[in-house]
């Protein structure tokens, strides 16, 4: 390998000239390096120069770059028709379709074109890239380059080391995403890398929720946004990006990683998929994007989130103490004994409510569950025992008078946001047990990658390493289902009272 300073990179080449590769081109050429393009096709050449020519236009029309600097960054674009243009190229980024087979012959013809110092790097989002090196007779030189789309505006770029990847080749390709304005995280050759398999949690338990008939897809999304602050509900996300990309992922991982529970989605996920309602792309996914199509209730039977209305007050006892209870109290709920209360109060960890009426024998007609994780952004979950509706809708009633959003949903273990973010956070643990990457990693790849609000060790963090590990216990022995079994380096810092991030 040479030993040239990676400040000396001058050249790129990129192979795939579709949405990724006209993007990783674009944001190459802004950076002052020079890009030589390719793909099979000449029209997506073409193409793809255009496209390239319009934004960095668009950006110099902003006044984000200046006018000499957009004819510059467009002057060091070259098309190369043939694969031996990539010649000059010192690092090549391979953009192409995602099969394995053209993948494997692209790099072995590759290697026989570029010096034998070329990074060749592989921008797939689910084949291990050990899988495309195994074509090579160098395969120190290979890894993983993988981007986000759109390119330009992505900051977050996983950097992944194959089998026989060298240290040299990590540096340079970390030092080229540095170059990009990137930021690298270096996670390792696992399905999904770091994002697409953590991004797991988040959808597939928003599903469950839903398969399980908890609450409907738009009271699940827009609780994920307004009591915990997500900017896109899991649906709406997943319609977002296309279920024809969703779906496959989610399979890819959950059998790479040999039918883990946790990793497994639900079937409206795969028939949406086969219906071919892909989310906005085709007008109707989990939601109804066509013209003239109603709003989908929020709610539904599980009762109107914000409407306010002035309810009557309301009787309460509150039967096990939680902290939360007294800003209820403060709002005008009247606390008086338990034979004279309207509702029965409870604030459970994992438990569903009808356990909680169970395990302290407590009239179920009356038992209100109330999940406070968005009651700094004014949002209550409420939930009740089975066939218990009537207490919650009242108290539901009355808090929305007071300037409450309040979602009612059904009997759920841990509601819908704790259960969501501690399958997030479970799922981070165990990626982190796994040795995927570093918890500072895994919170800024989510952050970036995924714009969560926070990231999941700051979740963590911020709920309490014991509360998840003691909502997750819960969940797995309300469901008897392994799906919930927490993750041991979240149950040993749990023990121990340590932080999350703890290294091993
Ligand atoms: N689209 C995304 O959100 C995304 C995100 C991360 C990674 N990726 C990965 O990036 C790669 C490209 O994805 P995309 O969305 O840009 O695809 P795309 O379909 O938009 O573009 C692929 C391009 O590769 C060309 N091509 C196909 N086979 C070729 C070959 N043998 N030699 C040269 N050119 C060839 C095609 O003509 C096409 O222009 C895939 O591996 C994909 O998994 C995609």
């Amino acid at each position: 390998m040479s030993d040239q300073p990676p400040s000396s990179l001058d050249t790129i080449g990129v192979v795939g000239a579709g949405a990724m590769g006209a993007g990783i081109a674009q944001s190459a050429l802004t950076a002052g390096l020079k890009v030589i393009l390719h793909d099979s096709s000449g029209a997506a050449l073409e193409r793809a120069r255009a496209e390239v020519r319009a934004r960095i236009g668009r950006l110099a029309e902003k006044g984000q770059i200046t006018a000499q600097a957009a004819a510059e960054a467009e002057g060091r674009l070259t098309l190369g028709e043939r694969l031996t243009d990539l010649a000059p190229a010192q690092i090549v980024i391979e953009a192409i379709v995602e099969q394995l087979e053209p993948k494997q012959r692209l790099f072995a013809a590759l290697e026989d074109i570029v010096p034998a110092d070329t990074v060749l790097a592989t921008n797939t989002s689910s084949l291990p890239v050990s899988a495309i090196a195994r074509a090579c007779r160098n395969r120190e030189r290979i890894c993983g380059l993988h981007f986000f789309n759109p390119v330009p505006l992505m900051r977050l770029v996983e950097v992944i080391p194959a089998a026989d990847t060298s240290e040299r080749t990590m540096e340079r390709a970390l030092a080229l995403a540095k170059r990009l304005g990137k930021t690298a995280v270096r996670v390792k050759d696992v399905p999904g890398f770091l994002v697409n398999l953590l991004g797991r949690a988040y959808l597939t338990e928003a599903l469950h929720i839903q398969h399980e008939g908890v609450a409907r897809v738009a009271t699940i999304d827009r609780i994920m946004r307004e009591a915990a602050g997500f900017r896109m509900g899991p649906f709406e996300l997943m319609d977002l990006t296309g279920i024809d990309v969703n779906f496959p992922a989610t399979q890819v991982v959950y059998q790479g990683f040999q039918h883990d529970p946790r990793l497994k989605t639900t079937p409206l996920h795969e028939s949406l998929f086969m219906a071919g309602q892909l989310g906005r792309k085709s007008g109707r996914g989990f939601h109804d994007y066509r013209e003239g199509a109603a709003a989908a209730p929020a709610c539904g039977d599980e009762g109107s989130v914000a409407a306010p209305s002035a309810g009557p007050p309301i009787t309460a006892w509150v039967a096990e103490e939680a902290p939360g209870f007294e800003a209820l109290v403060q709002r005008g709920v009247k606390l008086v004994t338990a034979n004279q209360a309207e509702a029965i109060l409870v604030s459970p960890r994992g438990e569903d409510a009808t356990t909680v009426a169970a395990r302290l024998r407590l009239d179920p007609t009356r038992v209100v569950a109330v999940d406070f994780l968005g009651m700094e952004r004014s949002f209550l979950t409420l939930m009740a025992p089975v066939g218990g509706h009537g207490a919650a809708q009242r108290l539901a009633a009355f808090l929305r008078g007071t300037g409450l959003a309040v979602a009612v949903v059904k009997d759920s273990p841990a509601f819908v946001a704790p259960r969501i973010l501690a399958m997030v956070v479970n799922l981070a643990c165990e990626i982190a047990q796994m040795g995927i990457g570093t918890p500072e990693d895994i919170d800024v790849a989510m952050r970036l990658a995924q714009n969560y609000p926070r990231g999941p060790f700051e979740w963590g963090e911020w709920l309490g390493p014991r509360t998840v590990h003691e909502t997750l216990r819960q969940m797995q022995a309300v469901t008897g289902s392994d799906r919930y079994r927490p993750s041991l380096w979240l149950r040993r810092r749990a023990l121990l009272g340590l932080s999350l991030r703890a290294p091993v």
